[in-house]
């Protein structure tokens, strides 16, 4: 795609709007308010423009409702369901809505960004920027870029970029507002520097930034997720070799990610990963590029997805072992439901994964999560929830750490040691000082450790 030069001005304090208040787009709202900007938040969901107009953030992220009171407070932060006033406001339009696995199929369901982007193109008559930030297949932005001017009373006036987003749920607020580099997806100068003033407060301090064209900024996303992923069940497919070895996966890991080559981070062996981005992107990845016709290259996320499914298995194998070989009518205290400790998250949730098979095997299963209950309850009724930690092992056969809260790891061994029925645990997660646990009397089992391991060593990084 040809890159054009400047020819118009540049809005160097530009009013912000935010198409989508999920995880990603009620916290770019909120942290573009903190950053000195006036923000319109849009989103078609009215109970959720309800919530959030009200200074209530409807799902869990830390840090997050104190900043959009103060977002609010400083009147410079709204919210509507109405299109027409978004395109009445903005001089540059984040999109931010989701992009699930589509239906039976590993592709992405562009439905919303196109519906975003139909709604705003079709409403906005003078020069704008548009910005895609959803996670897409590439070349989706360079079609929208066509299909937004044909729609568009602004013509070529109406520009389209790429931004993609980096952040960690848990680590919204931080992430947004010190991300490690921005990247910028344009085909034109005036774009380049419109974004440029959108983000000066985050570029006066010198965080990175790489300019891209469109493609290039829509491929840097899944390549850095399918990297995680990839690091991720690299690490768990050494745990399956510990397993028929007797080696430990933990010492291994510790010793790999000494090496600053390989690095500690996302190395940590377990239950895998899960929510609603490295599963669904890793898929659509593969998809998108066997319809370039290179999925070749990329086949080998198809088993870094297979080994991270495995892992869920080998914890049902697990627990079905401590049990004594069979499951039916034991009782499981599945401790945690959010695909990671610190959200109330649970798209594709290896936790509630874990123990919806559980149940499935005739286990009678008690669930809890600090957090995420309510949302696991939607997906999964049919399984039993507590209402705290006590309440959930109370007379548990086995326990099951499948989500390392603070509060699991810091629970009290022999404390709980007094609820159980049985003193059995599998901690899923390498979450637990196991000799702790030993010395309290439990019988404890982990991926990728021989059963009657040493405790493992503390592993460095996150
Ligand atoms: C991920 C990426 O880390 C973000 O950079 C990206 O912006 C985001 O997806 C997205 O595409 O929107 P997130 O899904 O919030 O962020 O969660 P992560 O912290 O990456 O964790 C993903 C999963 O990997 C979790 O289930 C976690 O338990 C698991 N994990 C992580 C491991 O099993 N081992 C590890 O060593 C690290």
């Amino acid at each position: 795609m040809t890159r054009t030069i400047a020819t118009a001005p540049v809005v160097e304090h530009p009013r912000i709007t935010v198409i989508g208040t999920g995880y990603l787009g009620a916290t770019h709202a909120v942290c573009m308010t903190a950053l000195g900007f006036d923000v319109l938040g849009v989103d078609v969901d009215a109970a959720k423009v309800a919530a959030l107009s009200a200074g209530t953030v409807p799902f869990f992220e830390p840090g997050l409702p104190e900043k959009l009171r103060e977002a609010l407070d400083s009147g410079r932060l709204r919210f509507t369901t109405d299109f027409d006033e978004a395109a009445r406001f903005g001089d540059v339009h984040f999109v931010c809505v989701g992009t699930p696995q589509a239906p039976g199929s590993n592709a992405a369901d562009l439905r919303f960004v196109e519906a975003a982007f139909a709604e705003l193109a079709a409403r906005i008559d003078r020069r704008a920027l548009l910005v895609g930030k959803s996670t897409v297949p590439i070349g989706t932005a360079a079609r929208i870029a066509d299909e937004v001017r044909t729609l568009s009373p602004a013509g070529d006036d109406l520009e389209l970029a790429w931004n993609p987003e980096f952040l960690r749920e848990g680590f919204a607020v931080e992430d947004t507002l010190h991300p490690d580099r921005l990247v910028f997806g344009v085909t034109s100068d005036w774009a380049e520097a419109q974004l440029r003033a959108a983000f000066r407060p985050i570029l006066d301090r010198d965080t990175p930034l790489v300019v891209a064209d469109l493609a290039t900024a829509e491929l840097v996303k899944v390549a850095a997720n399918s990297f995680l992923a990839t690091k991720i069940s690299y690490i768990n497919a050494m745990a399956e070799v510990c397993e028929a070895t007797g080696a430990d996966v933990t010492v291994l890991a510790t010793a790999l990610g000494y090496d600053d080559r390989i690095g500690a981070r996302f190395l940590k062996p377990g239950l895998g990963f899960g929510g609603g981005c490295l599963p669904k992107d890793i898929r659509a990845f593969t998809h998108r590029a066997a319809e370039l016709g290179v999925g070749q290259a990329v086949a080998f996320l198809e088993e870094v997805d297979a080994i991270n499914i495995r892992r869920r298995i080998r914890t049902v194998d697990l627990v079905r072992e401590l049990a004594g070989g069979s499951l039916a009518g034991v009782r499981v205290a599945a401790l945690g439901a959010a695909f990671k400790p610190n959200s109330d998250d649970v798209r594709d949730a290896p936790a509630l994964d874990v123990a919806r098979m559980l149940y499935l095997e005739g286990a009678s299963v008690t669930v809890y999560d600090p957090e995420a209950t309510q949302n696991a309850h939607r997906v999964y009724p049919d399984l039993d929830f507590a209402s705290s930690l006590g309440q959930a092992v109370a007379s548990a056969e086995v326990v099951a750490l499948l989500t390392e809260w603070d509060e699991f790891r810091s629970a009290d061994p022999t404390t709980l040691g007094e609820l159980v029925a049985r003193r059995r645990i599998v901690d899923g997660r390498h979450a637990l000082d196991a000799d702790r646990y030993r010395a309290a009397g439990w019988e404890y089992r982990a991926l990728g450790l021989p059963s009657g391991a040493r405790q493992p060593q503390a592993l460095p990084g996150g």
